[in-house]
């Protein structure tokens, strides 16, 4: 192991992440109501050019007058790109009038490490200025070709907690031939999208960021949301978005470690310590080979499995 070490930059539950549009205020109760983990809602590309003002209003108000901590919700806001006017305005607005009701900030289309520290630079000011107690995360959306080309060195910016793959981006910004938003285009002799996520979440985990798998467009096939849902968690995402309430439950179930996974995580860590007592570093469960590097990927789970845990507890009693 290196003496340079990144460890987790902050941990969260964030096994489904809802968008919502902030033109759409009718759909914010629903959100509120749903199981989901994480919400963003959205200043940028579901708001037309004509709405993104009284979006920006509606979700001020939203964030200032709705319980959404109360409901285990952790709120996060996109905003718009910083190659557009609206970005300084949703930062300014938004964090002034509802920092204190925000948990994080995402970034879209992050092309290099100097747009994290811009927004990480306004943000930091409007805290100071308005007092505003919390501190506020930042996420980046990998969804463009010069954004992969970097994402190790966004990776490392500073105050960044997550990375996001945004997969319909993405294949704008590559001419990728798709055929479903984040789904499997049958030209193509396996997952076209596995490069892209792999290299992102190889460069969250060096640098103790989260990695999460953006949209999956065709709402009307569960299936195939869970099979993109299962490839990103083999890969080590920890969590995916839906933009459909229905999707919701999908990446819950997906993202939360199996009871079976649970139980022989807890089962490898107690065979380890016994080892250890004994002044092996080495043991055999089930037949199988345990040692140090088994009990790291065992914590892992139960590390995933209490935050989890944790949080359904403060739900329940929120309820
Ligand atoms: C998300 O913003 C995407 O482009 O996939
Ligand atoms: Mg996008």
């Amino acid at each position: 192991m290196s003496f340079t070490q990144y460890k987790p930059v902050k941990t969260r539950v964030q096994r489904s992440e809802l968008a919502v549009p902030g033109s759409n205020p009718q759909m914010f109760e629903k959100a509120l109501n749903s199981e989901v983990d994480f919400i963003f809602l959205d200043l940028e590309d579901a708001v037309a050019p004509n709405d993104k003002v009284t979006a920006r209003e509606n979700i001020i108000k939203a964030l200032k007058e709705m319980p959404w901590r109360e409901r285990g919700k952790t709120m996060s806001v996109r905003i718009n790109g910083l190659d557009t006017h609206w970005m300084y305005r949703d930062v300014v607005d938004v964090v002034e009038q509802a920092g204190e009701h925000l948990d994080t900030i995402l970034i879209p289309k992050v092309g290099v490490p100097g747009d994290v520290y811009m927004v990480e630079a306004m943000v930091a000011q409007i805290r100071e200025a308005k007092a505003i107690p919390n501190e506020i995360g930042l996420e980046a959306l990998i969804e463009t070709t010069l954004g992969m080309a970097n994402v190790e060195a966004i990776a490392a910016a500073r105050n960044l907690e997550a990375l996001h793959f945004g997969v319909a981006d993405f294949s704008a910004s590559r001419r990728s031939r798709t055929v479903v938003i984040g789904g499997l285009n049958p030209d193509y002799p396996g997952d076209q999208w596995h490069a892209a996520i792999d290299r992102m979440v190889t460069a969250c985990r060096a640098y103790g960021l989260r990695a999460i798998d953006g949209p999956f467009g065709d709402f009307s096939s569960p299936e195939d949301y869970v099979k993109a849902a299962k490839r990103a968690a083999v890969l080590g995402c920890e969590g995916k978005w839906a933009i459909h309430p229905s999707q919701i439950a999908l990446a819950n179930d997906v993202f939360s470690p199996p009871p079976a996974e649970v139980d022989r995580a807890r089962r490898v860590l107690v065979a380890l310590d016994e080892a250890a007592a004994q002044g092996k570093g080495a043991a055999s469960l089930d037949g199988r080979l345990i040692d140090a590097a088994s009990a790291r990927m065992a914590q892992n789970i139960v590390m995933v499995a209490d935050a989890i845990a944790e949080k359904s507890k403060a739900n329940a009693k929120a309820a």
